[in-house]
């Protein structure tokens, strides 16, 4: 069991083999769709910017594996970036905004107190690659496209799948915190909280369930679970579904009172720092971080989806590439609702 301080993070997770890491094909080019007809709802394509910045893909690329070699704790940062991102108003870049040019005084998206503990890491490494993108293609990509291209890129160098990103999202004008909790889940959400969540966002069970596996990397605090470990559900007992051996050691780390505020602890205990289907395999052996996760093998209609992925990485990997292609696909910005933002944190 891995148990380090948020400072502690960074040098850990340099246990991430530099070795496997992968590099970025350019892909081929190809002419890019027409703009869609203002208002109606954006169509994406692999191949959107061939024409107007084939380099694309190497340039995000370039950053996000300087990313993982440096601050490894980018790649789980910027995964639950762009799911947050695309969860609220859609994927439009609208978690990165932080200022506004009128100097409005209703709260960003990023204030909102789910985003709160959103790693400044996933921040850092959009703003790096859309510097470089700026250099080379000025006003012509979308930070919500390079967003979807670095969650992508460090899913595959912590081990995970490549897959194709569909590209031509536009930038969202808005960004509000009031937005946010009705679109965020909590982590002792219920499954039926769950599934008409992620059903609202036109994703299925096996969606919900799939898309959880990116807990196979990553961090959460104390307080995310300890209720689950002290007083489940005002029993003043532990859930009676964690391990007891992993019980003993995350309340070790995790003092009921004070302590342990700051301490983070990895979501997939057994294998924290490679992207593979062990998050499932957790979950079977009651050994799930957060109760939203556990609650997945407890009920009978995510239960099978959870076991499926646990007998089968590739499996998971082909299901998880084809529900992240749908995610980054809800509530794509039609020409009259979008923009290029040229600095991402700056709502013009
Ligand atoms: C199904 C409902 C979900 C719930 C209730 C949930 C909740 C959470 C919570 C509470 C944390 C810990 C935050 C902290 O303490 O700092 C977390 C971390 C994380 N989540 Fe989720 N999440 C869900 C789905 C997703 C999805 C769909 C993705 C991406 C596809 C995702 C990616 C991540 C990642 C990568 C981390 C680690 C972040 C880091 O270490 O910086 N989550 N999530």
């Amino acid at each position: 069991m891995h148990v380090l301080s948020l400072s502690d993070r960074c040098i850990l997770l340099l246990l991430f083999s530099a070795s496997n890491i992968p590099t970025f094909p350019a892909k081929p080019s190809a002419s890019p769709p027409p703009p869609p007809p203002v208002g109606r709802r954006r169509r994406l394509a692999v191949d959107y910017y061939a024409e107007t910045c084939p380099q694309l893909e190497m340039l995000v690329g370039s950053v996000t594996s300087q990313q993982f070699k440096e601050t490894p704790v980018s790649a789980p940062a910027t995964i639950r970036l762009f799911f947050h991102d695309c969860f609220v108003e859609g994927c439009d870049g609208s978690v990165l905004v932080e200022t506004e040019k009128e100097n409005k005084t209703t709260p960003l998206e990023r204030e909102a107190e789910e985003n709160t503990d959103l790693s400044q890491e996933g921040f850092d490494t959009i703003k790096k690659a859309k510097s470089l993108v700026e250099n080379h293609c000025p006003s012509l990509v979308s930070c919500a496209d390079i967003l979807a291209i670095a969650a992508r890129d460090f899913i595959h160098l912590a081990g995970g799948p490549y897959y194709q990103v569909k590209k031509g999202r536009l930038d969202g004008k808005l960004s509000k915190a009031v937005n946010v909790p009705r679109n965020i889940p909590r982590s002792n959400s219920t499954v039926d909280q769950l599934i008409d969540l992620f059903s609202s966002k036109g994703l299925t069970v096996k969606d919900l369930v799939v898309l959880s596996g990116a807990h196979t990397i990553g961090y959460a605090h104390c307080r995310q679970f300890l209720t689950r470990l002290y007083n489940f559900k005002g029993s003043r007992k532990p859930d009676p579904n964690i391990d007891f051996k992993l019980l003993k050691e995350l309340r070790m780390s995790c003092p009921e009172f004070g302590g342990g505020s700051n301490v983070v602890l990895p979501l997939d205990v057994t294998t924290p720092f490679s992207f593979d289907n062990g998050y499932f395999i957790d979950l079977e052996k009651n050994m799930g971080l957060l109760g939203s996760d556990q609650a997945l093998f407890l009920d009978p209609r995510t239960k099978p989806v959870v076991m499926e992925m646990a007998r089968d990485k590739q499996k998971f990997f082909e299901a998880f590439s084809n529900a992240m292609d749908k995610m980054g696909s809800i509530g794509v910005n039609s020409g009259r609702h979008g923009e290029i933002r040229r600095d991402c944190s700056v709502l013009s």
